[in-house]
């Protein structure tokens, strides 16, 4: 069973791009499942930090193939900029393969997401506006245009062109996409058939998530929620292989909770210990610069995350973080409509009425960052990770204590 499935606990940005860098290092191949170039995943090593949106954090590791599988959106020009970039920097991206069955962002996508969220005034819904809502909608409705396309400039030009209503610089748009055709084309393969090749050759596939179990389409906190399928289940789908294969569930959980866009967030700090959360944990988006909202851990939620995705560990990021209050809440339960619940409900509104029921930890108020073993913890860092452990009812063997590679508990 040599796959692993990567999947974000909470609202997306829990250091899932560290957690993979670091997995990555034993693995053949690291495969995105979904998402676009709405995700951010930050990794630093030895100083240098990459930034990278649509390509897997594996691709810092020379040794690993990288897939970027059916179910992603991919923005070409993004692709191009990032591919560049790394290759730049030294990195051989001639490791990175595109599935032909992914769906390409096109520029009235991008205009389309950014004057829907304009025409939602006060509601909107805080996207990244990268067009990911439209492409994933074309998607469903059997009129979206795949990667596959980029193989053959007739059947790109076609296929622009006969996009309904007619995108009024069409032929623009049709000659923009050949010259990324060109460049990425030796990058395009059936990922499906090539994973299930690396399968059957006993290679370990890492499948790293993008966003969040709560920014789900079907399970999370609909509507404010991104169009793919970030649960550990998308990456069935939106890589073309089954549940046997899969011999671990990680769900990355940071030590407390972010999240970025709007919708409801029952342990949300509007208080200077927000600030400070934001403030320590430099809580600004990878991929658009938003200030993220902060708050407490919120167990509810994540025993939810721990269920719709099954969870057999956790990874737990940031810790250092919470390093400099002397006071950590955690939300063990909700108020809702005058009765105490354990279950999170996955209607937005009841979640927004949710009042949060908190257990205190007192803060260790020291340094952790050169901590490399669990026992080099302080003792109230100990008992924290101890009670995550004991309350959703699985190990956590990654604790992470800075941003850079080694600054991680692994045992
Ligand atoms: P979209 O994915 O751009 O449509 O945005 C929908 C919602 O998901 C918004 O609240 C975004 O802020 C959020 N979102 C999308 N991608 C990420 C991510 O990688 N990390 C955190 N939030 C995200």
């Amino acid at each position: 069973m040599p796959a692993i499935i990567l999947v974000g606990a909470q609202w997306g940005d829990e250091g899932k791009g560290k957690i993979t860098d670091l997995l990555a290092a034993k693995a053949d191949v690291v495969a995105r499942w979904g998402g676009g170039d709405n995700a951010g995943h930050t990794v630093i090593v030895r100083g240098e930090r990459f930034a990278l949106h649509l390509i897997p954090s594996g691709v810092l590791h020379p040794d690993v193939e990288c897939i970027l599988g059916s179910g992603m959106v991919i923005n070409p020009a993004r692709l191009v900029e990032e591919l560049d970039g790394l290759a730049i920097r030294g990195v051989d991206v001639s490791r990175v393969r595109v599935s032909s069955a992914a769906h390409l962002i096109m520029p009235w996508h991008i205009a389309l997401d950014q004057a829907q969220e304009a025409a939602r005034g006060g509601a909107k819904i805080g996207t990244t506006g990268r067009g990911i809502g439209p492409a994933y909608a074309d998607k469903a409705a059997r009129v979206g245009i795949r990667v596959g396309a980029m193989l053959d400039d007739a059947a790109l030009i076609a296929a622009i062109r006969a996009h309904n209503p007619p995108a009024p610089d069409s032929d623009a748009i049709a000659q923009q996409y050949l010259k990324f055709a060109q460049i990425l084309r030796p990058h395009i393969a059936d990922t499906v058939l090539l994973l299930h090749q690396r399968l059957a050759a006993g290679k370990t596939i890492l499948c790293e998530g993008a966003q969040g179990t709560l920014l789900d389409l079907d399970h999370g906190t609909y509507p404010f929620v991104t169009s793919s399928s970030p649960v550990a289940g998308g990456a069935f789908t939106g890589l073309g292989f089954g549940p046997k294969h899969v011999r671990r569930v990680i769900g990355v959980a940071k030590a407390y909770s972010t999240r970025v866009g709007a919708g409801p967030f029952p342990t949300e700090l509007t208080d200077v210990t927000g600030d400070k959360l934001v403030e320590v944990g430099g809580e600004f988006g990878t991929t658009t610069g938003r200030r993220r909202r902060a708050g407490w851990l919120d167990a509810v939620a994540l025993r939810y995350a721990m269920e719709v995705n099954g969870i057999t560990e956790l990874a737990v990021t940031k810790l250092d973080v919470l390093s400099a209050l002397e006071e950590i809440q955690v939300c063990v339960a909700y108020r809702l409509r005058g009765r105490r619940i354990l279950d999170m409900p996955t209607d937005a509104q009841a979640l927004a009425e949710c009042k949060p029921e908190y257990e205190t930890f007192p803060g260790w108020m020291s340094d952790i960052t050169q901590a490399r073993t669990r026992a080099e913890l302080p003792d109230k860092a100990q008992r924290y990770i101890e009670w995550m452990e004991n309350e959703f009812g699985v190990p956590i063997h990654i604790i992470s204590v800075g941003p850079e590679r080694d600054q991680t508990i692994e045992d």
